[in-house]
């Protein structure tokens, strides 16, 4: 089989499939990664799948190319895993991509071929792709399906090997029947294979992503209400997550939700529902963005609140990638954070235990992996990141700053250990004050 886009889903795709026993093309436009991916190492950090790709290597199941060739005419099935980044109008997904593989994968489609998209999309667009690559491959018999991909950064491995649910969107059995096949280890061990058509397989993945962002952005809009009524966000959580309605996950407060996949969905299932006259959903999918929003905005008000004019003065900023277990630091909140506190004038440094290695320093901030200097030089420590590391911390409470803050956003650090060593404690979302003297239930 092929897949077509080498990005974070397509590599991934492509180790799984190759280690499962399948023969693999993997075809990308950036020389780069492809390079990078024919000499064994992986373009991204995620735990596990370096040791997969070495092995799908070395049984010569796997390989990699820039070129849409001959050797794609001999292949029955094509994964469509392009990125689909935001575009450049708000909301706007950029489909070029998909189009642009669409076209090329046409030149060279054999007979009765079926061609699987697993690329986020907006509604609608399975039906332009197709209508690309019939007029590419000129009468040439195909199926279409699409096979929307629900795994997350920091467990892709474990998300592709047994995610919760397949999701399949078709128009003909041909399509649903080698998808089967290609599922039925996980389909054997109980996962759910949800069979539809194409158009509600699109929406399945953006109506999750984008439930999952308001679940995240309802607990940080009670945050807001906690804070201010001197109430912990935290205990509220708990009590809510007991409830199977609702459930422990995705309701943890903080700094609201990074990466490229919640925003960008987000915003493009709002811009869907605009389009469409659903107003009610498109005021509830705004509400959301909104309040990711804000939360960044309240750091900075509780930063100048503390500590007046921010201009000159020396912040740190923990963690830049989106979460932990990933160098992605796409719309995360710490790149959000050092690059307005660095518009405010401080002296801004950012720690991050993977991402330093591996970012693009593309947000003028210089990003270090020496954690010890980025908190000795800090009168302003914001842990944008619940990387473990930051959980417990060597202390130094020695300082020339007359006064040192840290503001906790994901809910990680042990506040009593900052407290001893002379820092004042923020927790987002806590509204109760912490003394050292002072008892917590
Ligand atoms: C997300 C979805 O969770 C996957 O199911 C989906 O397949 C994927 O997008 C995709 O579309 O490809 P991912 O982007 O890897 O996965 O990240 P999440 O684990 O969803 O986390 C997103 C953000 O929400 C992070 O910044 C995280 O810190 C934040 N978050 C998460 C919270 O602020 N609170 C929570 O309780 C949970």
């Amino acid at each position: 089989m092929s897949v077509l886009g080498l990005g974070y889903l397509g590599a991934t795709q492509a180790i799984v499939l190759a280690e499962q026993g399948h023969t693999v093309l993997g075809i990308d436009p950036d020389p780069k990664r492809v390079a990078l991916l024919q000499e064994g190492h992986l373009p991204f950090f995620e735990p596990g799948l370096k040791d997969l790709l070495e092995a799908a290597r070395a049984n010569g199941r796997l390989s990699f190319s820039t070129e849409y060739d001959e050797r794609l005419s001999s292949i029955d099935v094509h994964l469509l895993c392009v990125g689909t980044p935001a575009g450049s109008a708000d909301g706007e997904v950029d489909l070029s991509a998909v189009f642009s593989a669409g076209l090329s994968l046409g030149a060279f489609l054999k007979e009765n071929s079926v061609v699987v998209g697993r690329s986020t999309v907006p509604v609608g667009t399975a039906e332009k792709f197709k209508r690309v690559l019939s007029d590419a491959s000129q009468g040439i018999t195909f199926s279409l399906a699409w096979n929307p991909e629900f795994l997350s950064e920091g467990t892709a491995l474990a998300d592709s090997l047994k995610p919760d649910r397949i999701v399949v969107g078709a128009e003909d059995d041909r399509a649903v029947s080698i998808l089967r096949t290609l599922y039925e280890d996980q389909i054997a061990s109980g996962v759910p294979f949800l069979v539809m058509d194409i158009a509600t397989s699109e929406l399945v993945k953006v109506a999750s992503n984008s439930f999952l962002a308001m679940k995240i952005s309802y607990i940080n809009g009670v945050a807001e209400v906690a804070e201010k009524s001197g109430a912990s966000t935290a205990k509220i959580a708990e009590a809510m997550g007991l409830d199977p309605r609702i459930g422990k996950r995705f309701i943890q407060n903080g700094l609201g939700f990074g990466g490229g996949c919640l925003p960008k969905d987000l915003l493009g299932f709002t811009r869907t529902a605009e389009k469409l006259q659903a107003t009610g959903l498109t005021k509830l999918l705004s509400a959301a963005v909104e309040i990711n929003a804000q939360r960044i905005s309240a750091v900075i008000e509780i930063a100048k609140e503390k500590m007046g004019d921010l201009e000159g003065r020396n912040i740190s900023v923990l963690g830049i990638a989106f979460k932990p277990n990933t160098d992605d630091s796409r719309e995360s909140a710490g790149r959000y954070l050092a690059m307005e506190f660095s518009r405010l004038g401080a002296n801004v440094s950012v720690h991050d235990p993977i991402a330093s290695k591996f970012s693009a320093q593309d947000i003028g901030v210089e990003i270090t992996s020496d954690l010890g200097s980025a908190l000795a030089s800090a009168e302003l420590v914001v842990v944008a990141t619940e990387w473990p590391e930051y959980a417990k911390l060597y202390l130094d409470s020695s300082s020339s700053f007359p006064e040192r803050f840290v503001i906790d956003g994901r809910s990680v650090i042990e506040s009593s250990a900052w407290i001893d060593a002379g820092w004042s404690v923020i927790k987002l979302g806590e509204g109760q004050k912490l003394y050292p003297s002072q008892r917590r239930y």
